[in-house]
C-alpha cells in the first residue's frame, strides 16, 4: 500500500463502474486511490483516468503487469468473465489483488467456483455487486420474517428492457433472471436461506420490435427453500411506459411485508404497521466496507462477498436450465434437505 492508501485498479469502465467511481469521488474514500483503470473503449478509460488521475489502459493483462494494486474491480459485461477477454479475476487473484466483481460474476459456474476456491485458498478479501443488502432497514426485515410462520412470497423485477448492447441476449447477459432479477432472487436467499428445489417458465414473442433480441420476455420462477418457504420470483422486461414493480410481498401468519426495492419496507400486523425508507447511501457503505475489510483485514465486515453472488449465479442458471426444460425441477443444496 502506498501512503497507506489502497490502490485500485478498474476493469471495465462503463455504467456501474461509474457508480462505483462515484463513491470514491472527492476523497470520499480517503483511505483508497484509484491508480489504474482498464476498457477496452478508449475514451472510457482515458474519462476515468482524468477524472482519478489514474493510468489508463486498454488491457487488463498489461495493467496488471505495470501496476501495483492492492485490489481490482471487475465491472464487465457478464459474458465477458470468460472468453478471449476474460480469465481476469484469476489473474488478479494470483498477483495478489483484492477481488470487488460486479453481479452476475459469470455465466460460467465452473469459472465462478474456480474465482471462488482462489479467493479462499489466498485468504483475499472479497466482495460482489449486490448493495440492496447494506439497506440500513434489512435487518428489521430479516428480524421480523425470522419471528413470522412464513406462507410464501412473490417477488418482482418488473419493468422496461436496459438499453446496453449486450442485455438482450441470453449468450451475453444470461438473461433477466440472471442479469437483473438476480438481485430479487439474492434478497429471497438473504431472508429464508438457501433454495432447494427450482421449477421455472418463461416467455417470449412479446417483444418483436428490438433487433437482435433473444431472451424471455417473461418468467415465473417457483423457489422451494430448506426452511420449507415457497415463493415465485416474477421477471419482465416488456413493460413499457410504467407500470413496473421491483420488490417482494410476504403473507405470513402475524402479517403482512411488503418491500419495495431500494425504497421502503412496511410490516402490516393486525394491531400496528411498522414502516421504513431507506436512510442510507447503501452503495458507498458497499464500497466503505469493501476498503474497511482490507485495511482491517476483515472478510466479515462485508455483507455481500462473492460467495453469495456464486450462490445467486447457481441459483439464476438453475432457472434458466428449468425454464429450457419445461419447468423441470432442478435441485440444489441437497445436503440441507432432511428427507431425501
Ligand atoms: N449492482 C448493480 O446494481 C448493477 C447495475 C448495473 C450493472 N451491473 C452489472 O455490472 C456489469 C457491467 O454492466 P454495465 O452496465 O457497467 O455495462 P457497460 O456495458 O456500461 O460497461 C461494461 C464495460 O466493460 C468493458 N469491458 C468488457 N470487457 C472488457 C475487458 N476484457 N477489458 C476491459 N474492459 C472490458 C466494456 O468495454 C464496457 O465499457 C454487468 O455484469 C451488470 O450486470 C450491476
Amino acid at each position: 500500500m502506498a501512503d497507506n492508501k489502497v490502490r485500485i485498479g478498474f476493469i471495465g469502465c462503463g455504467g456501474i463502474a461509474n457508480f462505483h467511481f462515484g463513491h470514491y469521488d472527492n476523497n470520499k474514500i480517503p483511505e483508497a486511490q484509484i491508480t489504474a483503470v482498464c476498457d477496452l473503449i478508449d475514451e472510457r478509460a482515458q474519462k476515468a483516468a482524468t477524472r482519478f488521475g489514474a493510468t489508463p489502459y486498454k488491457c487488463w493483462k498489461e495493467m496488471l503487469d505495470k501496476e501495483q494494486l492492492d485490489a481490482v474491480y471487475v465491472c464487465v459485461e457478464p459474458c465477458a468473465h470468460t472468453g478471449e477477454f476474460g480469465g481476469m479475476e484469476l489473474a488478479a487473484i494470483d498477483k495478489g489483488c483484492h477481488l470487488f466483481v460486479e453481479k452476475p460474476v459469470a455465466l460460467d459456474l465452473a469459472y465462478a467456483k474456480k474465482v471462488l476456491d482462489g479467493l479462499t485458498a489466498k485468504k483475499l478479501i472479497h466482495g460482489a455487486g449486490f448493495q440492496d443488502r447494506y439497506i440500513d432497514f434489512i435487518p428489521t426485515m430479516k428480524g421480523w420474517l425470522d419471528h413470522s410462520k412464513v406462507g410464501f412470497f412473490n417477488a418482482y423485477w418488473v419493468g422496461g428492457m436496459p438499453g446496453v448492447w449486450w442485455w438482450r441476449r441470453r449468450d451475453t447477459s444470461g438473461g433477466q433472471a440472471v442479469e437483473q432479477t438476480i438481485h430479487t432472487f439474492d434478497m429471497c436467499r438473504n431472508m429464508f436461506g438457501e433454495v432447494v428445489e427450482v421449477s421455472a417458465f418463461g416467455r417470449r414473442g412479446i417483444i418483436d420490435d428490438v433487433d437482435n433480441y433473444d431472451t424471455e420476455d417473461a418468467s415465473a420462477v417457483n423457489l422451494k427453500f430448506a426452511n420449507g418457504v415457497i415463493g415465485t420470483v416474477y421477471s419482465g422486461c416488456f413493460v413499457r411506459g410504467g407500470g413496473g414493480k421491483n420488490g417482494m410481498d410476504v403473507y405470513t401468519m402475524n402479517g403482512k411485508l411488503v418491500y419495495n426495492e431500494r425504497t421502503d419496507l412496511t410490516i402490516t400486523e393486525p394491531h400496528r404497521t411498522i414502516t421504513c425508507k431507506v436512510g442510507n447511501d447503501f452503495g458507498q457503505d458497499e464500497d466503505n466496507a469493501f476498503i474497511d475489510a482490507i485495511l482491517e483485514n476483515d472478510q466479515s465486515i462485508i455483507i455481500s462477498d462473492y460467495y453469495q453472488a456464486y450462490k445467486n449465479l447457481e441459483l439464476t442458471l438453475a432457472a434458466n436450465e428449468s425454464m429450457d426444460n419445461h419447468g423441470k425441477t432442478i435441485y440444489l443444496n441437497q445436503d440441507l434437505v432432511a428427507d431425501k
